[in-house]
């Protein structure tokens, strides 16, 4: 009897109690980077800054190595970045690849998630747009929506990218501000897709 009483007494301030709004989950980008020298992990982190920019969105930035299945499985967006090498993908970044097609291979694939890629190479013209494109090529045969930069005078992009070699070394104040802006771009359009009926 007392417990029956103590069961109602608390249902009862459960039903007065306000009801409480819940916090909708976080959206969540990943940016995964190949980089042997930093250059490109630079640009992935100038990329990450942009994203959490967002609100709602978190940006979990990871090395490629370092990056766990379940991080693969919980990214509604994934960026991937790479060096020129050859005049493509570092093999490092192409083997992420393989390896998010084999994890997502159970959740439809890419569906309803967004992807990205990004780059650094040492010359102006010597693969940027290739090693980008190749990773776009592989997003878009796993069925990810995938979405292309910003360029500071307003024109899209394959992705942020940066040349680092002699004649223009390191990462300069406008390659950075574009890997931010096209990091923001990239949270807002893919908290935009998460949050839309059926998505
Ligand atoms: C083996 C090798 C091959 C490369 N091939 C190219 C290339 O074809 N085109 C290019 O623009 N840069 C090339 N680079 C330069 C790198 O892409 C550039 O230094 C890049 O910023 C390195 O990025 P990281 O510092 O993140 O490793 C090459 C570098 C190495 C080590």
């Amino acid at each position: 009897m007392a417990a029956l009483v103590l069961a109602l007494a608390v249902g009862s301030m459960a039903a007065m109690e306000p009801a409480r709004a819940v916090e909708p989950a976080a959206t969540i980008v990943l940016v995964a980077y190949d980089s042997e020298t930093g250059n490109t992990e630079a640009l992935g982190r100038a990329l990450a800054e942009g994203v959490a920019s967002v609100e709602g969105v978190e940006s979990v930035l990871r090395r490629i190595s370092a990056v766990t299945d379940e991080e693969i499985l919980r990214a509604d967006g994934i960026l991937v970045g790479t060096p020129v090498i050859w005049g493509s993908l570092s093999a490092g970044a192409k083997g992420f690849l393989d390896r998010v097609g084999r994890v997502l291979d159970e959740e439809i694939h890419g569906e309803g998630r967004t992807a990205g890629a990004f780059c650094t190479g040492g010359a102006p013209a010597a693969g940027k747009e290739l090693a980008r494109l190749a990773i776009l090529a592989a997003f878009l045969n796993m069925r990810f929506t995938v979405i292309g930069g910003l360029e500071l005078d307003g024109f899209g992009s394959l992705g942020a990218g940066a040349t680092t070699g002699p004649s223009d070394p390191g990462l300069s104040t406008a390659e950075l501000e574009t890997a931010r802006r096209s990091g923001e771009r990239f949270a807002r359009i893919t908290a935009q897709i998460r949050r839309s009926p059926g998505a």
